[in-house]
């Protein structure tokens, strides 16, 4: 019996010696120790034992027992702490640090002040406006009375039925005019609300005004300034052609393009086949608008012209739907 618990011991030291996981140590218990185990099977026989062989064995397997338990728990502390060793990432000063990444201006930021900044280099003058707008900086000051057709195509959201969210940044012209007297120019830009929803329009969107008012400031004026901030805007050079159209705080009005970024004018999916891009709307300030506005309309004559600054950005990158600028996909926003 004695050789047998001998035995038993070697066999439990090599098998502790061994390298092994917490699991492993588990099933090594659970074999020797376990209500089956074979130490436990040792210590149940013990109670068929005669007289003295009982006594001697009993102090003998028990004493083994002990030590075995004690090893067990040798061994487990001992993975603990090689595993606990494992998982520490060992401090090297000599690697270059962790990339630190600070985030980046939104693609409309960075055209919003490119564009100030282009405008205010020919001395035009930075001015911002309300989002939340009165009907009659919206609209009837600007020649759009309340029963006028142009309103159907800038529709709103109302707070209440004088107070409303801009539509566009043409209110800007009022409110500046009312308080400065010519000569002056100014660019204004800033975030405009339509109830509009597709590829290329947005419920909320922006929006770049400019406003020229001399003595004899004429569309060739409008032209040239176009034509200059536009190739320091697009980055290249570009032409530019007004095509006749109507606003009705401008007289006469044209739509503005300039040749399509992507096929140069040659005619594109992009551009519909015509070789040109739709940047926004300008025209000769109507002289209702400048009469609203405490501007003498005899005396004084100028531009104005709005574009929508998303839409320069996809025409100067090649974005193909508006909405993305909207929804913080990190994967769209970090190519800019
Ligand atoms: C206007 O808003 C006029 N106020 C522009 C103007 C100013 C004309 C001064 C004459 C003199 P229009 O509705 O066309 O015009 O809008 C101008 C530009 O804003 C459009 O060409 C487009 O680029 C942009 N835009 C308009 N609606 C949206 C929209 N829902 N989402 C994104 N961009 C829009």
């Amino acid at each position: 019996m004695k050789e047998k618990l001998k035995k038993i011991r070697e066999q439990i030291f090599n098998d502790l010696r061994r390298e092994m996981s917490m699991k492993d140590l588990t099933n090594l218990q659970i074999r020797y120790l376990g209500r089956k185990g074979e130490v436990t099977q040792l210590l149940r026989s013990i109670k068929n034992m005669a007289g003295e062989q009982k006594k001697d064995f009993g102090r003998l397997a028990n004493e083994l027992k002990r030590e075995i338990e004690e090893q067990f728990t040798v061994a487990g502390n001992r993975i603990k702490e090689l595993t606990g060793k494992k998982k520490e990432t060992p401090f090297d000063p000599t690697l270059p640090g962790t990339p630190y990444h600070p985030g980046g201006l939104h693609p409309v930021t960075q055209m919003t002040r490119l564009i100030q900044q282009t405008f205010s280099r020919m001395n035009f003058e930075l001015v911002l406006g309300p989002e939340l707008e009165t009907d009659f900086y919206n609209f009837e000051a600007l020649n759009v009375p309340k029963d006028h057709p142009a309103r159907d195509m800038q529709d709103t959201f109302y707070l209440t039925e004088e107070l409303l969210l801009r539509t566009h940044t043409s209110p800007m012209q009022v409110r500046y005019m009312q308080k400065h007297q010519p000569p002056f120019r100014i660019i204004v830009t800033g975030k405009c609300y339509r109830r509009d929803s597709d590829l290329t329009h947005t419920p909320m969107f922006n929006q770049f005004e400019g406003l020229m008012i001399g003595a004899d400031v004429t569309m060739e004026h409008l032209k040239n300034i176009l034509k200059v901030s536009m190739k320091k805007i697009l980055g290249k050079e570009v032409c530019v052609r007004f095509r006749i159209s109507y606003f009705p705080f401008v007289e006469p009005g044209a739509e503005f393009d300039v040749t399509c970024t992507i096929c140069d004018g040659l005619g594109c999916a992009t551009c519909k086949h015509t070789g040109w891009l739709e940047m926004g709307g300008c025209g000769m300030v109507h002289p209702n608008v400048l009469t609203a506005s405490g501007v003498d309309a005899e005396k004084w004559q100028g531009f104005a012209f709005g574009f929508g600054i998303e839409r320069v950005f996809m025409i100067k990158h090649k974005v193909n739907d508006l909405r993305l600028f909207f929804e913080n996909d990190v994967r769209f926003l970090k190519q800019f």
